[in-house]
């Protein structure tokens, strides 16, 4: 049986067009999902959108809309990026789809039937920009939240609410295992939250009407967190006639890999989990929590309006570059930033001048010497560089094995430089003039074999360029896998066309 990987990014919020965050993580995402296929997965990649509660209708009201019409149109454009970005999901949930709104108001019926939910009052602060109950810590002295800088409000409202406090002891084992990355954030959450008098939940809401009614309770609506957090299962069919996609991809025999922001992890390592144990459902495999985005020193986000809009750079500069950038240049365990310059220097001295140039050299060389293609010979497995790109194979696997894409790519760019240091000390162009046609060929076919192995490497994150890459070695598209890339048994074509790829940025 094949093994089986499940990848989730956050539903995110129509409360406005997408911007580079968001695309980090829905890129780190999808380059996972395509690096398991490659590996024999069978893997369900599940993204989409989170359309209920407050925020949602205010914006609404503000547009003249109704809420559905509001987010409609939103909606449209989120999967517009995706599609530009080469993002290719399984699903994309929508909080308004009816099998997730049957499918929460059941969860919501179970937790209360179990008496994990209860009736009672509730009293505090509440971001409404975040859709979240804060404790003192999250704000200053003026309730500003630490996170989006907007004024929490007072709340005071009659409410149902979960029983997180009784969840202690099963967080606090949790807590124990390595669930959630990085540790800092582990121990954050300890510290802030679940050592720290880990308080019930307010779960529904009175004083607005745009969210999942509470069966059981009409004039309540249920918190768009739990609703939010629900989809990641009721995607799969949790609750419905047909759980088999459940059965397959959130069960032990499954690989479960979440995605999520550094600000979004509270609800993702504490309430999420209490979920899916009042469910008996598995815990994911890992909750990784990854650093923001940078702008101007604060969070690029939509309530600041320091955003970089993806789109613009796609359309300038395609879809592989802004992939790229994200995977390679945003390590997932630090706040980073994202600048044209920083933007077009990345590109420039990676994909121009190391992966294009490389491959611009050899394949031009190869045609030049050898007609477009080179003699079979075996290769020295005791070559420096014959070696390196192996052990290249196997250093990004263990990388991507454990979720590190930027490290996993990194090590691929490091044989990318090491080729380009091997082309100026073998001299390629004065083996051709000495006569030394035999050593040539051998040069070059330890560069091709390279190439391919860069390449192949790539190709989670090159969707656009991989087939053009392979193509300049005399290879197509689905001729390499990890099963013979480390042979070179490959029937090679002969290249005849010459071509830039990643031309430089001026
Ligand atoms: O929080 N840097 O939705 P949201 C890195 N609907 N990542 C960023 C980012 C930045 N500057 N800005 C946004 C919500 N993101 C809820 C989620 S899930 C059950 C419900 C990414 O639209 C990052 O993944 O505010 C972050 O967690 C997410 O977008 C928040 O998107
Ligand atoms: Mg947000």
């Amino acid at each position: 049986m094949k093994k089986s990987f499940f990848v989730s990014t956050p539903i995110y919020y129509p409360s406005g067009k997408l911007h580079i965050g968001h695309t980090y993580t829905t890129t780190l995402a999808d380059v996972m999902a395509r690096y398991k296929k490659e590996n024999g997965y069978d893997v369900f990649f599940l993204t989409g959108s989170d359309e209920h509660g407050q925020k949602i209708e205010q914006k609404a009201n503000e547009a003249n809309l109704t809420p559905k019409e509001y987010v409609d149109g939103i909606v449209e454009s989120f999967k517009d990026l995706w599609t530009k970005l080469h993002i290719d999901f399984d699903r994309f949930i929508r909080t308004t789809d009816e099998d997730h709104m049957k499918a929460v108001q059941k969860i919501f019926s179970l937790l209360l039937e179990k008496e994990l939910i209860y009736p009672s009052e509730y009293k505090g602060k509440y971001c409404v920009s975040c859709e979240e109950f804060l404790t003192y810590e999250q704000m200053d002295e003026n309730f500003v939240h630490n996170v989006c800088k907007n004024v929490a409000k007072d709340f005071q409202e009659e409410t149902y609410m979960l029983k997180v406090s009784a969840f202690k002891d099963f967080l606090v084992d949790l807590f124990k295992t390595n669930f959630l990355e990085p540790e800092a954030r582990k121990k954050e959450m300890l510290n802030n939250f679940i050592n720290n008098d880990l308080e019930d939940l307010s779960v529904t809401r009175v004083s607005f009407k745009w969210g999942i009614p509470v069966i059981e309770n009409s004039n309540h609506v249920i918190y768009v967190w739990i609703d939010a957090l629900s989809n990641y299962i009721t995607a799969l069919g949790w609750g419905s006639e047909d759980d088999s996609l459940l059965k397959k991809f959130w069960s032990k025999d499954s690989e479960v890999l979440q995605f999520v922001g550094k600000e979004i992890t509270r609800f993702h390592s504490i309430y999420w989990p209490v979920i899916l144990k009042s469910l008996d459902l598995k815990m994911p495999d890992k909750l990784l929590s990854h650093g923001w985005i940078l702008s101007g020193g604060n969070k690029m986000s939509k309530s600041l309006g320091n955003v970089v809009d993806p789109i613009e750079l796609i359309e300038k500069y395609s879809s592989d570059a802004v992939r790229f950038y994200v995977a390679n240049n945003l390590p997932t365990d630090k706040d980073g930033n994202l600048t044209e310059e920083l933007f077009v220097e990345s590109f420039n001295t990676n994909l121009a001048n190391n992966v294009g140039n490389l491959i611009s050299r050899v394949s031009n060389m190869i045609i030049k010497y050898f007609d477009g293609k080179l003699n079979k010979v075996d290769l020295d497995l005791n070559r420096p560089l014959v070696k390196l790109g192996l052990e290249t194979i196997d250093e990004y696997k263990k990388q991507m094995d454990v979720y590190n894409i930027s490290e996993a790519t990194q090590t691929v760019l490091k044989l990318g430089q090491e080729c380009n240091k091997f082309i100026e000390d073998t001299k390629p162009w004065a083996l051709e003039k000495e006569g030394k046609l035999e050593e040539l060929n051998l040069v070059l076919s330890i560069l091709q074999k390279n190439i391919i192995i860069i390449s192949f490497l790539l190709k989670p994150i090159l969707t656009e360029n991989y087939s053009k890459m392979i193509g300049q070695m005399g290879l197509e598209n689905n001729e390499i896998n990890f099963e013979n890339i480390s042979e070179n048994n490959f029937d090679y074509k002969q290249i005849t066309n010459k071509l830039v790829l990643f031309e430089r940025i001026k």
